[in-house]
């Protein structure tokens, strides 16, 4: 038994703010940020709105294209590390606001490769039957741990949900290879320092601006490329496969600079790997959900198609996923 993803859904929130808008509250411009990163825009959720809100949009969305109501689905797996409230899981309230009573409901934080573990979890419920339909969703308001003083975090990160439904499947078809990793000795590279156990927020918290996220962005850099690198090659190889059989590579959103030394070493053809992240910048777990849903949408996969998902963030974490459509 295998699971296949048998619908897509996304959400971005209506509220655009572009590279100009931030040279108006930073010191930076778009020519940087443009040429260092490849974002043009991105999307920043409304005060109303919480990561369960966008999860809900993209949820309903893939409910509709599978014909589903969420009475349907058994599981239901947040990747997000912006949840609404530390207690309880964004996925409890996304339960309740989708009205999934027959649901169980969690959530995970893999960062930016939070979908590939969400993924990889659901796969293994599919996989030995205690699921029979999963949604599984990555879902980010990371706006709101953005510090918008630092110019060397805030141009990069943005707010947006993406959903999948997973399905049994006894054909050779569906999520073939999904392997995730982690290297916890280099949790200081990207983390948020306070506002857990560690450190609750207090004044000096809020005065030293220790509840935003951190990043160390050039060390984060080298390591992301050699490891997607490798994480590429092993995946292609443990599925029997050349990276010429594939049809597009779904890589997380982080920067263009990664996605273009990935697609370099497989070998690929720009046209072959999925690019968005000119439009909604970093939006951590959500980016390769909504790129999956936006390469669908526009007929870039096809039912046989391999494609390859690829992800790296804080943790650290990564990930890949081969999967026949
Ligand atoms: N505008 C203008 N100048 C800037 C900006 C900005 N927004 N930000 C930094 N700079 C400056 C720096 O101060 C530095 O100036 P200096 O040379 O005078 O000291 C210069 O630009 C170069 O800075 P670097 O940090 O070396 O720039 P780099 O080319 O590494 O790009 C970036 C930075 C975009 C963050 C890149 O390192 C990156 O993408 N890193 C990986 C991010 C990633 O993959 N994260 C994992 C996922 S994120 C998650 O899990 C939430």
């Amino acid at each position: 038994m295998r699971a296949r993803i048998v619908a897509t859904g996304s959400y971005v929130p209506e509220k655009v703010l572009t590279n100009f808008d931030l040279e108006k509250m930073v010191d930076t411009s778009d020519e940087w940020i443009t040429e260092r990163t490849g974002i043009k825009e991105r999307r920043i959720a409304s005060p109303q709105q919480a990561t369960s809100d966008l999860a809900y949009e993209a949820s309903i969305s893939a409910l509709k294209k599978a014909e589903l109501r969420a009475e349907d689905i058994d599981l239901i797996v947040v990747a997000t590390v912006t949840p609404d409230m530390l207690v309880p899981s964004a996925a409890c309230i996304l339960q309740m606001k989708l009205g999934a009573k027959n649901a169980v409901a969690f959530d995970i934080n893999g960062a930016c490769t939070g979908f590939l573990y969400a993924l990889s979890v659901a796969e293994k419920f599919i996989r030995t039957g205690a699921s029979k339909r999963a949604l599984v969703i990555g879902a980010e308001t990371l706006s709101r741990f953005t510090d918008w003083t630092d110019r060397s975090i805030c141009v990069l990160l943005a707010d947006g949900a993406g959903a999948v439904i997973l399905e049994p499947t006894d054909k050779d078809e569906g999520i073939e290879v999904i392997d995730i990793f982690s290297d916890g000795t280099l949790w200081d590279f990207i983390h948020m320092p306070a506002g857990g156990s560690k450190m609750p927020v207090d004044e000096n918290v809020l005065r030293e601006r220790l509840n935003y996220i951190k990043m160390k962005g050039n060390e984060t850099f080298k390591v992301a490329v050699k490891t997607l690198e490798e994480v590429v090659d092993a995946t292609l190889k443990k599925g029997g496969i050349k990276s010429s059989q594939l049809s597009l590579l779904v890589p997380h959103q982080a920067n263009i600079r990664i996605i273009q030394a990935m697609a370099k070493r497989l070998d690929l053809p720009l046209d072959k790997v999925m690019i968005n992240i000119n439009k909604y910048g970093n939006t951590s777990a959500a980016s390769i959900p909504i790129a999956l849903d936006e390469a669908y949408e526009s007929g870039k996969v096809k039912r046989g198609d391999y494609i390859m998902l690829a992800a790296f963030g804080a943790g650290l974490t990564w990930g890949a996923a081969l999967i026949k459509w």
